[in-house]
């Protein structure tokens, strides 16, 4: 099988594979159960596709700890991001608000690296879209010092409306990940501002969750709205939706989610088509925008 493509992430001169990895999927919840084994699979199914770059997060439950035990002995195949602010040790969850004191950041990437056993993150990304205040309560200086001392290689944002423009503005940030598809084009323009000042671009969602039935935002009723169905030319939805990200040139990799070897395998398949024709990425965004 070919490469995966790869881009530059912005300023940090890091070539990223286009297809990332998101591993906030392989957290073990009631409603959708992921097993150890099945996580040993997919994550090395991974680094077997070629990806490179791997996105997981103090709040993903055993993610952490599951990149760190199946595939620690493989680091030098993988860039690795993961996020900071998030609430520490066992109470942690994604809805648990977020502290941004340099007392938490610190014990949270220490907490990163020994979960993950590693010596350093090539990313630690501000999670839950601080504001320029909340980053002043000492977490973005405590994260410049751990750069310092050479346990995080750069510093990112996990950026969204109405916080992102500030922190673009803030120049400090390495990269930013936003959400961003066909279906989800809220942040196309800041993407490409923060694009446009060096920052490495990482999209979340590129999928669109991958079913209707699985997202809760809503953004699906635009695939209907906006007619995309007679747009596919025989692709399956996923396929299209994942090339029309990629299409984006302001992206450097999309951290697609699954524990489906099977739906890895489509997506890398996907990203080796490339983006999708001009004519029809234009006439996609063009549908959704006055849909
Ligand atoms: N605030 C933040 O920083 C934040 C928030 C959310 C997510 N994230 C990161 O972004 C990553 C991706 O975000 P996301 O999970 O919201 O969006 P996503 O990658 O668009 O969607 C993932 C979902 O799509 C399904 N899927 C993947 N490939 C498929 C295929 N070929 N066919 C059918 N279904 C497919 C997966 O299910 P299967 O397992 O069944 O394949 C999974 O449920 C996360 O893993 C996480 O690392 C960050």
């Amino acid at each position: 099988m070919p490469d995966l493509p790869k881009r530059q992430l912005g300023r940090t001169g890091l070539q990223v594979t286009t297809l990332g990895y998101g591993a906030m999927e392989i957290r073990n919840r009631a409603e959708r159960p992921s097993t150890d084994a099945e996580a040993e699979r997919v994550l090395n199914a991974v680094l077997d596709a070629g990806i490179n770059y791997i996105d997981t997060s103090i709040d993903y439950g055993e993610s952490e700890e599951r990149i760190g035990r199946y595939l620690a002995s493989r680091r030098s195949e993988y860039y690795l991001a993961s996020k900071c602010g998030c609430p520490v040790g066992e109470v942690g969850g994604m809805r648990a608000p977020h502290i941004f004191t340099a007392e938490n950041v610190i014990a949270g990437v220490e907490q990163s690296l020994r979960r993950l056993q590693t010596d350093y993150l090539d990313l630690v990304q501000f999670h839950h879209s601080p504001s320029r205040a909340e980053l002043m309560e000492g977490g973005l200086e405590a994260l410049q010092d751990l750069q310092a001392q050479g346990k995080v290689r750069f510093i990112g944002m996990s950026g969204t409306i109405p916080n992102l423009k500030d922190q673009i503005e803030m120049g400090v940030f390495d990269v930013f990940q936003a959400p961003y598809s066909a279906l989800q084009p809220e942040h196309e323009e800041l993407i490409h501002e923060a694009s446009e000042a060096g920052a490495g671009i990482v999209i979340r969602g590129g999928v669109a969750r991958g079913d209707p039935a699985r997202e809760r935002g809503g953004f699906w009723d635009r695939w209907q709205e906006a007619e995309i169905d007679d747009l596919l030319d025989g692709m399956p939805r996923t396929e299209f939706l994942l090339r029309f990200t990629i299409s984006n040139p302001n992206l450097d990799t999309t951290i697609v989610g699954t524990t489906n070897p099977e739906h890895l395998a489509q997506n890398v398949e996907a990203v080796l088509k490339g983006p999708l024709p001009a004519e029809v990425y234009e006439e996609a965004k063009r549908r959704v925008s006055t849909a």
